[in-house]
């Protein structure tokens, strides 16, 4: 639950960024101090509806709210729906907010919860919250939060209702309509409030400074004074700030053309292509001419191109030897033995269809895909040539 709402509110600064910049640098942004704590629902987030900008008012949503007259449209003039009814609207306001606002009325101590968590729950999320199989697990991994998950490495964080959910109250709303998995909505408002408790006391959460006991009766009052310990581990700030904090390059930026490929193998696999398609230097570009091995005057290619007429090195200064002359990408060398001694144990065989096929950071015929399969061969023979 608490990762989806993570996920919206990730989405809308995204897609508010835009709208919301030119917001910005009106003074109106200046005031918003939008930090809270769920037991003071004054500083909910979405409590303060609109900032200014200029005469415009932005919404929560990005929109921009205009002041106009007051469209007159007399009732069912239209003549199209009819008004919800009280009713009909609670039947879709259920959802429950962090600061507890939305929660019904109800209770049960925990001794019973843990019953009700026992019937229902524990099949899935074991008798303790311990989780089995692949169902998540509900208690601990307390401080392993800023742990890194590597490769042969760390575990990575252990995000349980315990060391991650930074509220409790959304989680009412969220059992009530989603769990048990298989026949969700069938618990009773006592009976989540029950399992809540459990689940609270099973992860030692002391509220105000008193432990859980098994008859701590749990309701919405309780559930209100529940500081959870990641709850300062989410950032809200304004949900209108655009959500990145980098300029933009604009001079003496990073060369792409001169960036190494990398790529992570990964233990016993063999080695992974990179996903990232950086562009393919070659000495065409007027950066790069007469520098990295190019030529600074294009070589004329020999008529025989391609005939095995010594076109190998014209082609190579043409198309290879942006990366082959300065090793870019992590390229052997040509000219360096130690680079392509191994290479040239591997056979001829195998080093055409490397070339012509692409290999790790070697990309298909290094990238010139105009050229024939005879002429890459042609070209490797040179470079294998000139570094035996
Ligand atoms: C049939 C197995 C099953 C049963 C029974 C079940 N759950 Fe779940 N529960 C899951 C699965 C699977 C998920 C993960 C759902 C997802 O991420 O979409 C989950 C997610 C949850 C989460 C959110 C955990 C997180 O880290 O996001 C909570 C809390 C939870 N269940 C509580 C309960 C409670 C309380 C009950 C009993 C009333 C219950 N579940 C019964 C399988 C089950
Ligand atoms: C974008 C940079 C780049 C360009 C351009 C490029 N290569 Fe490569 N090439 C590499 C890299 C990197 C390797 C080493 C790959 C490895 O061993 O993981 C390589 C390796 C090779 C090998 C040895 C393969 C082996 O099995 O050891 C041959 C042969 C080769 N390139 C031929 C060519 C030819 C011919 C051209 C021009 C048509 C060319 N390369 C252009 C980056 C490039």
């Amino acid at each position: 639950m608490f990762r989806s709402v993570m996920r919206n509110v990730t989405l809308m600064a995204g897609a508010l960024a835009l709208s919301a910049a030119a917001a910005y640098a009106s003074e109106g942004m200046a005031k918003g101090k939008l930090h809270y704590t769920p037991a003071d629902p004054n500083h909910y987030p979405y409590h303060d509806p609109a900032v200014v900008a200029g005469k415009a008012k932005i919404n929560i949503d990005g929109a921009v709210i205009r002041d106009h007259a007051p469209v007159k449209v007399k009732k069912n003039e239209f003549k199209l729906g009819t008004d919800a009814t009280p009713e009909q609207i609670a039947g879709w306001n259920v959802d429950v907010r962090p600061d507890g606002k939305g929660l019904p009325p109800g209770q049960m101590t925990v001794e019973k919860g843990a019953e009700v968590f026992a019937n229902n729950c524990a099949s899935c999320h074991g008798d303790f919250g311990e989780g089995v199989g692949k169902n998540p697990v509900l208690v601990g991994g307390f401080g392993t939060l800023t742990h890194q998950a590597k490769t042969g490495g760390d575990e990575g964080p252990e995000k349980t209702l315990g060391s991650y959910a930074p509220y409790i109250a959304p989680f009412y709303w969220y059992i009530k309509m989603a769990m048990p998995l298989p026949t969700p909505k069938k618990l009773t408002n006592d009976e989540v409030y029950g399992i809540l408790g459990y689940l609270l006391q099973l992860n030692e959460i002391k509220v105000d400074g008193k432990e859980i006991e098994d008859d701590t009766v749990i309701n919405a009052d309780f559930l209100k004074k529940v500081h959870m310990p990641n709850e300062k581990g989410f950032s809200y700030n304004d949900l209108r700030k655009p959500d990145t904090h980098n300029t933009r390059c604009m001079k003496d930026c990073v060369d792409m053309k001169q960036m190494k490929v990398m790529h992570i193998a990964i233990d016993a696999t063999d080695s992974i292509v990179p996903s990232v398609k950086l562009p393919v230097p070659t000495c065409d570009d007027p950066k790069i001419k007469g520098a990295n091995g190019c030529p600074a005057v294009e070589a004329e290619l020999p008529a025989t191109a391609g005939q095995g007429g010594g076109a190998g090195e014209a082609l190579y200064k043409k198309h290879c030897a942006a990366c082959h002359a300065s090793g870019a990408a992590g390229a052997p060398v040509v000219g360096n033995k130690g680079d392509w001694a191994p290479r040239i144990k591997q056979g001829k065989k195998t080093l055409y269809e490397h070339a012509i096929k692409g290999f790790n950071g070697m990309p298909p015929k290094g990238g010139a895909m105009s050229l024939s399969d005879d002429q890459i061969k042609e070209i490797t023979d040179y470079m294998v040539g000139k570094s035996k």
